[in-house]
């Protein structure tokens, strides 16, 4: 396993979309470890390979105590959502893409999703609450959208200053 290059905002990598993976074989699967040690080493819950530059639909989520129905890492290749509910729920989102932002975030209290699992089997999966918003962030990042695209331009702005802010003191942008 290898820790991977985090990239964050506004990084235009971030905002492209990745391609769909033709199996998962021993590659995609060094890939989803790789992933969840990423995620695992920066205390996330969730990490997809459009953050590390990677433009795979590939993507990693441990939810650990947080979660009370699915107590072991999802690794997911190619997910697609086929049903969302009406019923929204707000949850406080951070990002290892966006450092030191955490916000409300209003989304789908349920979401019900399809994927290759590592084994390249195909599951489907009923989420709710916490695992639902969690899934939803990640399939957004392979389409390269990040989670304040969800909030009021103006919000967004002000996150984006602050971003581009951090990244000149810090001499990378
Ligand atoms: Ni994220």
């Amino acid at each position: 396993m290898a820790l991977l290059e985090i990239l964050t905002a506004p990084d235009p990598r971030l905002y492209g979309k990745a391609f769909p993976v033709q199996k998962v074989d021993s590659a995609i699967r060094k890939l989803m470890d790789d992933l969840l040690e990423t995620l695992y080493e920066n205390n996330a819950v969730g990490f997809a390979s459009m953050q590390a530059g990677i433009q795979k639909r590939v993507l990693a989520i441990d939810l650990g105590e947080r979660n009370n129905f699915f107590r072991k890492p999802l690794l997911m290749a190619n997910p697609e959502l086929h049903w969302v509910s009406l019923e929204t729920q707000v949850t406080k989102e951070g990002c290892l893409s966006v450092p030191n932002v955490w916000l409300d975030v209003i989304r789908p209290l349920e979401a019900h999703v399809s994927y290759l699992d590592e084994n390249n089997q195909r599951q489907h999966l009923k989420a709710k609450g916490l695992l639902a918003d969690c899934i939803q962030h990640e399939i957004d990042h392979l389409n390269g959208i990040l989670f304040i695209e969800h909030l009021s331009s103006l919000k967004r702005e002000m996150i984006m200053r602050k971003l581009m802010k951090n990244k000149k003191n810090k001499g990378s942008l």
